[in-house]
């Protein structure tokens, strides 16, 4: 008789993987993080695992999904690989690294006005100067809402040229996207047993959802007794928890395993007035992660995600004797469009 990890895992291996990301990512212990914030309370253990680790083109959790993701691409004879997001999107700076890895052309639809430019340089520094030295074509459109359309048109246009391209959606997210992120929780479980632990939460920052969904998925098999406790970050908590269910569903029917709606636990109004725009939790939270652990968080997604794990501890979710696990996503080039916070 398998047992639920087993039946996750030989689930998970039947879904190519193209072995982009460095896989296993670390999982740390954040001890003086740990050390410092019990000085103002009870606090948890903390760990970190190292999604920001997952190297190409400096990393991110989106490479861990584009890794199953971009099998389709490569088994469908592609030659483009298209995509978008925001000017300083980590999630199209992982495309255009992948594009470049794999000998892809890439496009990129760039929306412009989902957030205000916080800086002169927002549009040149960071992930949107990355994009161009990993030789994206960038198409500049207005934001409307709606995540998927512009991409779409996109890729129409590009296959009426005679192309051959591939959709990835916005953040990488979509059932295969979770599917990828269901295998960071069997990492997870094996690197935790291995260090004589079993988390008692896992905590992330969630926005296009397939990270979430697919932790969630995960868990269910892995580690029944933790909690995934994910961070909205895009301050709209309705959307975000519809496609964490969406997703979840769609990702547990691929992999064969349970999806209970119940454990999608997403907490709101934890991280700044609105999507990209930084509170002084998050700038603290910043400042915090790159003295006390040398990580190196954004204020857009980690930096939001780690304010939000700080503000449950500092309302006693959890007593000291606990292992809490936050996942470091990535976002670190995004940090510099955002330098004068820390000036
Ligand atoms: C650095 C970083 N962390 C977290 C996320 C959120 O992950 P998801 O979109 O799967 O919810 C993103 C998405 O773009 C990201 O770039």
């Amino acid at each position: 008789m398998l047992s639920s990890i087993e039946r996750l895992t030989n689930r998970l291996a039947c879904f190519p993987r193209l072995g982009l990301a460095h896989l296993p990512t670390p999982l740390e212990p954040m001890k003086q993080l740990t050390a410092h914030l019990a000085k103002d309370g009870s606090c948890p253990r903390l760990w970190v695992k190292r999604e920001d680790c997952t190297g190409v083109g400096l990393g991110g959790n989106k490479l861990r999904k584009l890794d199953y993701v971009l099998s389709e691409a490569i088994e469908a004879g592609a030659d483009t690989l298209v995509s978008g997001g925001v000017v300083q999107s980590n999630s199209q700076r992982q495309v255009a690294a992948a594009a470049a890895r794999l000998g892809l052309d890439c496009h990129l639809t760039v929306y412009h006005g989902r957030l205000a430019p916080p800086s002169s340089d927002y549009g040149k520094t960071g992930n949107a100067l990355l994009n161009k030295l990993f030789g994206a074509t960038l198409h500049d459109v207005p934001w409307n809402g709606d995540r998927n359309g512009a991409i779409g048109d996109l890729a129409e246009r590009l296959r009426a040229q005679g192309r051959k391209p591939y959709v990835v959606p916005y953040g990488v997210s979509s059932p295969l996207g979770a599917v990828a992120y269901a295998s960071t929780v069997a990492e997870i479980a094996a690197q935790a047993a291995a260090l004589g632990f079993t988390p008692h939460a896992i905590v992330h920052c969630s926005g296009s959802a397939a990270t979430q969904a697919g932790l969630v998925v995960g868990a269910r098999a892995c580690l029944p007794d933790t909690k995934v406790v994910g961070i909205d970050i895009d301050a709209e908590p309705e959307r975000v928890r519809a496609d964490v269910l969406r997703f979840g569903q769609g990702a547990a029917d691929l992999l064969e395993q349970p999806f209970i709606a119940e454990d999608v636990e997403l907490v709101a109004g934890l991280a700044g007035p609105a999507y990209g725009v930084p509170h002084a939790a998050t700038i603290e939270a910043i400042r915090l992660g790159a003295r006390l652990e040398a990580l190196v968080l954004d204020p857009v997604y980690s930096g939001k995600g780690l304010a939000g794990l700080i503000s449950l501890i500092q309302a006693s979710r959890w007593t000291a004797d606990k292992d809490i696990v936050f996942v470091h996503t990535g976002g670190a080039p995004a940090l510099f469009a955002y330098h004068h916070l820390f000036d």
